[in-house]
């Protein structure tokens, strides 16, 4: 632990408290201003033409109609298109995907745009997009799991899963006493933002500033650089509040690129926002998976082997394969155990990160398994994988830099009596006769970090100022950041300003992989424990100040005031340390980042259980979720508030993703037929009730400073799979594909 620990308390008055989000009042008051809030003089109105075919070439555009059109002020396709100085089809960053943006006729999938109509309003753009009324020659779509020929992808990137083995798996398959082969499958889903993907662009020379919504500022503003050919500083991201992101706003997309473009090209201000039915296309969604899982156990009910295997689709011209199989890596403690991948490619857009990537299918599909698995052997699901806990990492017999799951399986079943359920399906019913069932899943997430910088400056009025490039989807990472930075700094929340959200601030790193806490949290701190410590060389040294001499022993800064540490009545007041000195501000600077060394001495991840209720009707087949508890230790809890927020955000996910969501693609067009979120449902109040969460006690001295996981995606893992299994436990039936809806159980 470094000597910056000592000056400023780890765990102040500000971490650790419910505070209410700081963005919530300008959200709700309709002050808050998202991207397309935003309308600069001269302001032109880009609307996107999407393809109606899925595969094939755009023949012919009206163009000269369109351009009629009162208020249509430019027609983009490819044929009048300007260059871009980066390739969309080139790959040049992990988080870079091809994209579509009318380098050619060439339709990919539907819903690709294929045109940009500019217009003085939106509605003029709107019309002219209509009245440009393609003509293609269009061919047969390759669709579904089975539409083209598998491939294995090369691991490596981002979406390159590849094959991990450990042990030996026909060894584990030829002890087994007992064995299940089972397979799954789930759909592809969209990640729905309620704030559809935007941009405003403005052009002044070579230097473009973007009001847009990016869970990755300063990363993009790199990226946005290399397809306009100018350097990153020559672009402004400002990205105050979003509404959403899940993943979908940490890539850049063809049509954010287009009408940024299309403002280079006319000399105006663009902006463009995506439709409903246009979020179905060209900025990512999960692909479709099914798995296959072998499970063996030995007459003691431990596993021998744990054999996961995933076929998943991506699209034609990049690869994203859900890496569904790794969630059987790091959980349960097989004799040996397999991951592999597959590809399919279809006529769709390209998949990407959508919130727990990989675990969220690959869970759903192995807590089933695991159910299906314990039932065959005899034993109660949870005593199941007890028997099979895992003291280290499985295959790589790491330690765990900390691991409650015990304690989460301890409090969720006694919170949700899990004891004497009964181990045969339907034995349960309620007063109304609706069959009643019981399951649990594990829910499992890694725990990365990115590296993130920040800046804290105290001033000489005695309020500090602390500044990261920050991403607040919503889910309350302002508030539980500026707490951590308030605490770094000892001062109480109202007397700092929390700058983040623009991109002429420090690197904040990703706001993804649910480790923006740990990563954005752990360099604020470094950097106001860093001006805590210049505050202190200042009093110290002085002759004039209380604290001069008390160096040695250290100080503490609590409530604006550096304290002696071993003679608390000697203190001075920030302002009057920095008046003193002459009045100039005190800043400090951090980074946070995860070595290498540390990752290879500790498996981290956040770990929780899940248990679910259902009734299904014995007639209608009608599924409610009924009761919902999930138990989760993800070490320090910064803002318990949020993170039960987060946590049942996740659930409720779970539930969408066990019972409700699905994109339908039409096999003959390649088009999904539910583009709105009237036909792709996800769960309404009324869907959910008995929801409850439980924040298991962890200390976690490894993971990094302050002892942070993350609790953004971990809540969709386990609770799919134990809604799966508890419609098992009420009506016999094992459905092994989600959602799983009435036709299913008939
Ligand atoms: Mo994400 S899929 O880490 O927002």
């Amino acid at each position: 632990m470094s000597d910056i620990l000592a000056l400023a308390p780890r765990f102040g008055s500000n971490s650790g408290q419910s505070l209410t989000r700081r963005d919530g009042v300008a959200k709700v008051t309709g002050t808050a201003t998202f991207a397309a809030d935003n309308h600069p003089d001269g302001l032109l109105y880009a609307v996107y033409v999407p393809a109606t075919i899925a595969r094939g070439t755009v023949t012919h555009l009206d163009v000269a109609a369109a351009k009629a059109h009162p208020g249509v002020v430019e027609v983009i396709t490819p044929e009048n298109r300007p260059p871009l100085a980066g390739d969309p089809d080139s790959k040049p960053f992990m988080f870079a995907f091809r994209f579509e943006a009318l380098q050619n006729n060439t339709v990919r999938y539907a819903n690709q745009p294929i045109a940009l109509v500019l217009a003085e309003t939106f509605e003029a753009a709107t019309e002219g997009a209509r009245l440009l009324n393609p003509l293609y020659d269009a061919q047969q779509p390759r669709m579904g799991l089975d539409g083209d020929a598998p491939f294995t992808p090369e691991s490596g990137g981002l979406g390159l899963p590849g094959t991990t083995v450990h042990g030996d798996i026909d060894a584990g398959h030829a002890a087994s006493a007992q064995d299940i082969d089972v397979t799954y499958e789930t759909p592809e889903q969209y990640h729905n933002a309620m704030e559809t993907h935007a941009v405003v662009a403005q052009w002044n020379g070579d230097h473009v500033t973007l009001d847009i919504p990016s869970q990755a500022i300063v990363m993009q503003r790199g990226a946005f650089g290399y397809y306009f050919g100018i350097p990153p500083e020559n672009v402004t991201i400002r990205s105050p509040y979003l509404g959403g992101g899940f993943g979908s706003k940490a890539i850049i997309n063809g049509p954010q690129i287009l009408a940024i473009l299309a403002a280079r090209m006319t000399g105006r201000p663009v902006k463009l926002m995506l439709s409903r039915d246009q979020m179905f296309g060209p900025s990512g969604h999960r692909g479709a998976t099914r798995q296959r899982l072998r499970i063996g156990i030995d007459t003691d009910h431990r596993m021998t082997v744990l054999d996961h295997n995933s076929l998943a689709t991506t699209s034609t011209f990049d690869t994203f394969v859900e890496s569904a199989a790794n969630a059987s890596q790091g959980l349960y403690a097989a004799g040996a155990l397999r991951s592999a991948h597959q590809g399919v490619r279809i006529d769709a857009g390209t998949p990407g990160p959508v919130r727990a990537p990989g675990e969220a299918p690959g869970s759903a599909a192995l807590e089933c398994a695991m159910d299906e698995m314990a039932y065959k052997a005899g034993i109660d699901p949870l005593e199941f994988r007890l028997k099979n806990y895992a003291e280290t990492e499985p295959g790589t017999g790491k330690p765990y830099s900390s691991k409650a799951l015990r304690d989460c399986y301890a409090q969720g079943a006694a919170r949700f009596g899990w004891a004497g359920r009964p181990l045969a399906p339907r034995q349960m019913t309620d007063e109304n006769g609706m069959l009643v069932g019981w399951g649990m899943g594990t829910a499992l997430f890694a725990a990365p970090m990115f590296a993130a910088q920040a800046r804290a400056v105290l001033r000489p009025d005695g309020t500090g100022l602390v500044e990261t490039a920050a991403s607040d989807m919503g889910q309350g990472a302002w508030t539980a950041l500026a707490q951590i930075a308030a605490d770094s700094l000892g001062l109480p929340m109202d007397r700092i300003e929390f700058r983040s959200g623009t991109s002429d601030l420090p690197d904040a790193g990703i706001a993804g992989g649910s480790a923006h806490t740990a990563t954005a949290g752990g360099a604020l701190h470094a950097a106001g424990t860093d001006a805590i410590r210049r505050l202190a060389e200042l009093a110290t040294g002085d002759p004039d100040s209380p604290l001069y001499g008390a160096g040695n022993a250290g100080v503490i800064a609590r409530d604006g005031r550096l304290h002696a540490r071993d003679d608390d009545t000697r203190s001075e007041s920030f302002a009057d340390i920095i008046t003193r000195a002459g009045g100039a501000e005190v800043e400090g600077k951090g980074s946070a980042s995860r070595t290498a060394e540390a990752s290879a001495a500790h498996a981290m991840y956040s770990h929780g259980a899940v248990f679910a209720e259902v009734k299904v009707d014995p007639d209608l087949f009608q599924i409610r979720v009924t009761r919902l508890v999930g138990a989760f230790a993800a070490g320090r809890i910064i803002n318990p508030k949020l993170t039960e927020s987060q946590l049942m955000g996740g659930m409720i996910w779970g539930i969408s993703f066990a019972l409700h969501e699905e994109a339908r693609f039409d096999q003959r067009t390649g088009r999904i037929m539910n583009a709105d979120l009237a036909g792709y449902h996800i769960p309404v109040n009324a869907d959910v009730s008995g929801l409850e969460v439980i924040t298991v006690h962890e200390d976690d001295p490894h993971v990094n400073p302050l002892g942070i996981k993350g609790v953004g995606e971990i809540g969709i893992t386990g609770t799919v799979g134990a809604i799966g299994n508890a419609i098992w436990h009420a009506t016999g039936t094992r459905v092994r594909h989600f959602p799983i809806r009435i036709p299913d159980l008939l």
